[in-house]
């Protein structure tokens, strides 16, 4: 079967694996390649921070009624509730009364954005 093909074209096709090869390798290791990796990583970066600095208020203040993982406890469960960002904000703000104590003069603002980005975060 090999004898059948001339030599000239087995040494095309030679190079042109080798091409290839030769061609691939450095646009692999090019460190360009990796650049807007590593931005989109900068660019998730802080939401994550701000969604575990979340999780941790969110079990301090939130979890005695919510439960550790929004699942729902006395209160109802978070997750999974298509809750758009107006309804938690206003929840963690106003509370509800005789439900929900208002945490508009309790958190922080940073805190009150971590723990609404937090909830937000399971509504996916
Ligand atoms: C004292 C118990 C308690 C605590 C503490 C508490 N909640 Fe609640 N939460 C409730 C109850 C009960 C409801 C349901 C109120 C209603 O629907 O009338 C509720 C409702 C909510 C809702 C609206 C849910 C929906 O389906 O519309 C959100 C969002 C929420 N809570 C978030 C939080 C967050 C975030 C914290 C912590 C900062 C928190 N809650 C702390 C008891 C609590």
């Amino acid at each position: 079967m090999l004898k059948t093909i001339p030599l000239t074209t087995m040494l095309t096709i030679i190079l042109v694996v080798l091409a290839v090869i030769a061609f691939n390798t450095p646009s692999q290791a090019r460190k360009g390649a990796a650049k807007p990796k590593a931005a989109a990583a900068a660019k998730s970066a802080a939401p994550e921070a701000l969604v575990a600095r979340g999780h941790e208020v969110f079990l301090t203040n939130c979890a005695p009624c919510h439960g550790a993982d929004a699942q729902g406890d006395d209160g109802p469960s978070l997750r999974h509730k298509g809750l758009p960002e107006a309804a938690i904000s206003g929840a963690v703000t106003h509370g509800f009364q005789g439900e929900m104590p208002a945490f508009g003069g309790k958190l922080n603002a940073p805190d009150q954005q971590a723990v609404v980005s937090y909830v937000q975060s399971l509504q996916k």
